[in-house]
C-alpha cells in the first residue's frame, strides 16, 4: 500500500500537491488541509474483494451483451409511507440506491430520517448514528410517538463495520447520520475530510449496489450551502436531497437537487411541530396563511414547484433612499430576475424607482425561480411604491418580457384552479394564456369555467402600467 500526502480543499474537494492559503479551484481561503491519500496497489484491491469486502461484482470480467438479452426488472420501489418524501424520490425508494440528505445543522435531517423508519413495512431499518448517542435516539424517538418496532439502532462511525452489519443482519435499508462522522481505518486523515467522506460514500454505495438495500447519508451543508466538504458527493450518490427552511420558521422543504431515479422538480413541504415533521398537503394555505392582505405592497401570485402550484404571497418594500445609491434586496427570488423587473418599470412605465431602495420578499421561507411570478412581484412594487393595496381577492401570474409585455405561462389551468379554490376570484393573467384557458373550458367539461372568474387577459403586447394600476385601485 502507498501512500502519499496531498492538499484537499475542505470546501469544493480539489486537491493539489503542494498547500496554499487560497484554494485554486473555489477561491476559498485557509481550507487545505493535509490528507494522507492511499493508493492501493491492485493486488491489495483485488485481495479486498477477493474476501468479499466490497461484495466482489467487479471481480468477474465483463462482457459486452445485447441489450435485448437484458431481463427487464419492474421498478419496485419502497414506499416511506411519507407522501411528501415519497414525491420528492420520484415515487418511493429505488432498491440499492444510495441517497444523499443534506441541509443545515437543526433543520429536520434526524427526525425526518427517524420518522421514516417507522413507515417502511415490510422493509427493516438500521439507523446508524454517529453523532447522537443511542439514547438520544430513543428520546427522539418517544417524542415522535410513532411505532418503531422493526428498527435497529447502531452507535458506529466505522464505515467498514457498518457494511458488515448491513451484510450480516436482515435490514433493508440504512440510515448513515451523519457521513462527516465516519471513517476508514485505511485512510489517515480526520472523520468529515474530504478524503474520508468520500471513501465512506464510495464504499456504502458498492454495498448498496452490490446487497440491493438502500442506503440514506445524512450530510450537514456549510454556510455557502454546498454540502460540506463533499461536493464529490454529489456526483457519488444517485439521489441528493436538501432540507431548507429558515430557522425562524417551521416550514421545511425538501428538494431533489439530483435525482437518477425522478424529476428534480418536485418538493415536499413540511411544518415541524412539537412531535415531529408534519407533512403540508396544501402548502398554499401555509404559504397564505399569515398574509396582511388589504397592506400595500403585497400581491399573490401562483408559481409551480414541481408538478403542483403554490400560491405564494409577494411582499415588497419601496421606500426613498437615503443613499447614492439605492439598495436593492430580493429574498427568495432571483437578485438578476428583480433587477430586470425594476428597469421595465423605470424603463417601459416610467416609474421613478431610481431614488428608492426595493426591498422584494417571498412569504413563508420559499425559494422561486419560476418566470410566472413576475406579474405578482411587479404588482407589489408598484403597489408599495404607490401606497395603494391590491384587492384581497386578486392574483396575478405572468411573465414579464423586457419590452413590457405579459407573456404566456406554462400549467395555467393548475395555477387559475389552485387560485380558486383558495377563494381568489380576480385572477389576472396573459391574454395569450386566457385564450387556451377559455378555449379548454368550453371543450371539456369539469374544467373550471372562465365566466365565473373575473379574469382579466392582458395583451401580449400590452405595456403592463395600465393594468398594473388598474389592479391596485389607481
Ligand atoms: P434534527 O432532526 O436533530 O436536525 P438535524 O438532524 O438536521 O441536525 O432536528 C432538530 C430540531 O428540530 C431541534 O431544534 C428540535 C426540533 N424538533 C422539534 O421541534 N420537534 C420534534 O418533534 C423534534 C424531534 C425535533
Ligand atoms: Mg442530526
Amino acid at each position: 500500500m502507498k501512500t502519499k500526502t496531498i492538499y484537499a480543499c475542505q470546501s469544493c474537494g480539489f486537491s493539489a500537491p503542494r498547500w496554499a492559503g487560497k484554494c485554486p479551484s473555489c477561491g476559498e481561503w485557509n481550507t487545505m488541509t493535509e490528507e494522507t491519500q492511499v493508493k492501493q496497489s491492485a493486488a491489495t484491491s483485488r485481495r479486498v474483494e477477493a474476501r468479499g469486502g466490497l461484495g466482489g461484482a467487479s471481480l468477474v470480467k465483463q462482457k459486452p451483451i445485447l441489450l435485448q438479452d437484458i431481463e427487464h426488472v419492474a421498478e419496485d420501489r419502497i414506499k416511506t409511507g411519507i407522501t411528501e418524501l415519497d414525491r420528492v424520490l420520484g415515487g418511493g425508494i429505488m432498491q440499492g440506491s444510495i441517497t444523499l440528505v443534506g441541509g443545515d445543522p437543526g433543520i429536520g435531517k434526524s427526525t425526518l430520517m427517524l420518522q421514516m423508519c417507522a413507515r417502511l413495512g415490510d422493509v427493516k431499518p438500521l439507523y446508524v448514528t454517529g453523532e447522537e448517542s443511542l439514547q438520544q435516539i430513543k428520546s427522539r424517538a418517544n417524542r415522535l410517538n410513532l411505532d418503531f418496532s422493526t428498527l435497529s439502532v447502531l452507535a458506529e462511525t466505522n464505515a467498514d463495520e457498518i457494511v458488515e452489519a448491513m451484510r450480516t443482519t436482515d435490514a433493508g435499508l440504512v440510515i448513515a447520520d451523519s457521513i462527516q462522522t465516519m471513517f476508514r481505518t485505511d485512510i489517515e486523515s480526520a472523520p468529515g475530510s474530504v478524503a474520508q467522506v468520500r471513501e465512506c460514500a464510495a464504499l456504502l454505495m458498492h454495498a448498496a449496489k452490490t446487497l440491493g438495500k438502500p442506503v440514506f447519508l445524512v450530510g450537514h451543508v456549510t454556510k455557502e450551502g454546498s454540502l460540506a466538504g463533499p461536493k464529490v458527493l454529489e456526483h457519488i450518490v444517485d439521489t441528493v436531497l436538501q432540507f431548507e427552511g429558515e430557522h425562524i420558521y417551521s416550514y421545511r422543504i425538501l428538494r431533489a437537487a439530483k435525482n437518477r431515479y425522478g424529476s428534480t422538480n418536485e418538493i415536499g413541504v413540511f411544518e415541524m411541530s412539537e412531535d415531529g415533521l408534519q407533512e403540508v398537503t396544501n402548502p398554499s394555505e401555509v404559504f397564505l396563511s399569515q398574509r396582511n392582505a388589504g397592506e400595500s405592497g403585497t400581491a399573490v401570485t401562483a408559481a409551480m414547484e414541481g408538478s403542483r402550484p403554490i400560491l405564494v404571497e409577494v411582499q415588497a418594500l419601496v421606500t426613498p433612499t437615503s443613499y447614492n445609491q439605492p439598495q436593492r434586496s430580493a429574498t427568495g427570488l432571483d437578485y438578476r430576475r428583480l433587477q430586470m423587473i425594476l428597469a421595465v418599470l423605470e424603463k417601459r412605465l416610467g416609474l421613478a424607482l431610481g431614488k428608492h431602495d426595493v426591498f422584494v420578499n417571498i412569504a413563508g421561507g420559499l425559494r422561486l425561480d419560476d418566470p410566472a411570478v413576475d406579474l405578482g412581484v411587479a404588482a407589489a412594487i408598484v403597489s408599495s411604491f404607490r401606497d395603494i393595496a391590491i384587492q384581497p381577492d386578486t392574483a396575478l401570474i405572468g411573465e414579464i418580457g423586457l419590452t413590457g409585455e405579459v407573456r404566456a405561462v406554462v400549467s395555467i389551468e393548475q395555477r387559475v384552479n389552485e387560485a380558486r379554490k383558495l377563494g381568489f376570484q380576480n385572477i389576472v393573467l396573459p391574454e395569450a394564456n386566457m385564450k387556451r384557458f377559455t378555449k379548454s373550458s368550453a371543450k371539456e367539461q369539469g374544467t373550471p369555467n372562465a365566466a365565473s372568474l373575473s379574469m382579466q387577459g392582458l395583451k401580449p403586447a400590452d405595456r403592463i402600467l395600465k393594468a398594473l394600476l388598474d389592479v391596485v385601485g389607481g
